[in-house]
């Protein structure tokens, strides 16, 4: 009965080989779908390739069980640094806490001001809001997601210390602008680079950095789902600030750096050593990620961009994209409702990220509105992404929404 169940699901995509390529060729495809549904990221799939690798680093950890601060930690960090071409990586618990310790570390009076995209995933603004200190919002380019950086300078005043752009989906923030802001007015710059790490950002003068090398400080994420993802939570802070490292790494660790010695407020944030074990295997295969998420876009790109009231993803001045998100946005909500449903129906996944702006939040709200940001979460969603997508899967995906245009055409 389930096969039937299956079959019928997929029938309108069966057809269409049927028709094309005869069943001979079109049967082994269909056996493939069936078995292999799509989700919105396959982290089992890309498990099992690197199985040996990932298997092995994890029983030497246990051999070694030094599960705290081991060795897999310190290499990780000077790997980590060295792949952005930094000083200083400092890893910890998660991409939250890396955002709290970076703000931490920059000792600012209460009060003060840090303007931050309003569309946005929630960190930065719930750490401004648990540290004492006010976030302000700017609104977003239509297009590429990305802080308007035209609308910042507006918004600095007397009290405003830190500028933290959100390099949204896989696209670095327009970087250059920003630094040039922040130079002018005397701002950190802290760059959210949960969401980016690869991405490379080429400034006027050719000189070419990567996402999060950039500002006075970054923060990332290794969240199962990002584009280098642990097995459980991690994060980091990467620097080339010498006294923000010192500072980042004290408050990882409790507010010390000489053991019982608590010389500044600090936390206990650490990024265990199992975790780190397996980020050392996945940051040798970062770059090769990326060009797999990168062909995946690329075939949304070329099957999807045609269609009348739907917008791809628009490439941002200076940046790479490496696709932690495929988001696109369609021309009304009522677009965005049919095609998620006609998808949903084909048991594919969508996502809405995000669905509120942050200053709309019961916990932080704010009397603004800031249009771009509105218009894009009413409008905006985003389609299965990562690596290990076959191009089966991705031909049934856009096949499913050509055949949704079709229809209302
Ligand atoms: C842009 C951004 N910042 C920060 C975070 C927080 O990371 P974590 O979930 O590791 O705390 C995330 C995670 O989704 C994120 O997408």
């Amino acid at each position: 009965m389930r096969i039937f169940a299956i079959l019928q699901q997929y029938l309108p995509f069966i057809n269409i080989h049927v028709n094309l390529e005869g069943w001979a060729v079109s049967l082994p495809k269909i056996y493939h779908i069936c078995m292999r549904p799509v989700k919105m990221l396959d982290l089992h799939a890309q498990y099992l390739r690197f199985k040996e690798e990932i298997d092995g680093a994890i029983s030497t950890v246990l051999e070694r069980t030094d599960f705290i601060n081991g060795q897999d930690v310190k290499e990780f960090e000077k790997e980590l640094a060295a792949y952005h071409g930094t000083a200083h990586a400092i890893a910890c618990a998660n991409g939250t806490d890396a955002i709290q310790i970076a703000l931490m570390a920059m000792d600012l009076p209460a009060g003060s001001e840090v303007i931050t995209p309003g569309f946005s995933y929630a960190a930065i603004a719930e750490m401004c809001h648990l540290l004492g200190l006010r976030p302000v919002y700017c609104d977003v380019n239509p297009n590429t997601y990305l802080m308007d950086v035209g609308q910042v300078e507006s918004l600095i005043t007397p009290n405003t210390r830190v500028i933290a752009p959100v390099h949204l989906f896989g696209q670095v923030a327009p970087m250059e602008p920003v630094m040039a802001l922040a130079q002018k007015h005397n701002l950190y710059v802290l760059e959210d680079n949960a969401q980016a790490i690869g991405a490379e950002y080429t400034f006027s003068d050719g000189t070419v950095k990567k996402a999060g090398s950039i500002g006075h400080i970054s923060t990332t994420s290794f969240f199962p789902s990002k584009n280098l993802g642990c097995y459980g939570d991690g994060g980091a802070i990467i620097t080339g600030d010498e006294g923000l490292a010192k500072r980042c790494k004290m408050i990882a660790n409790h507010g010390q750096s000489v053991k019982y010695y608590h010389e500044i407020i600090g936390m206990n944030s650490r990024l265990d050593t199992l975790q780190a074990a397996i980020l050392r295997v996945k940051l040798r295969k970062l770059n090769g990620f990326t060009a797999e998420r990168q062909a995946a876009a690329a075939s949304y790109d070329a099957a999807l961009g045609a269609w009348p009231g739907l917008h791809i993803p628009a490439r941002a001045q200076g940046s790479t994209h490496v696709f932690h998100q495929y988001c696109f946005v369609l021309d009304t909500p009522e677009m965005r409702t049919g095609l998620q449903d006609a998808l949903k129906e084909k048991g594919i996944p969508s996502m809405i990220y995000y669905p509120q702006p942050l200053y709309r939040q019961n916990a932080y709200r704010q009397d603004i509105s800031l249009p771009v940001t509105e218009y894009l979460c009413d409008r905006i969603m985003a389609l299965p992404m990562g690596t290990d997508m076959d191009s089966e899967q991705l031909e049934y995906i856009t096949f499913t929404i050509n055949q949704y245009f079709s229809t209302l055409l």
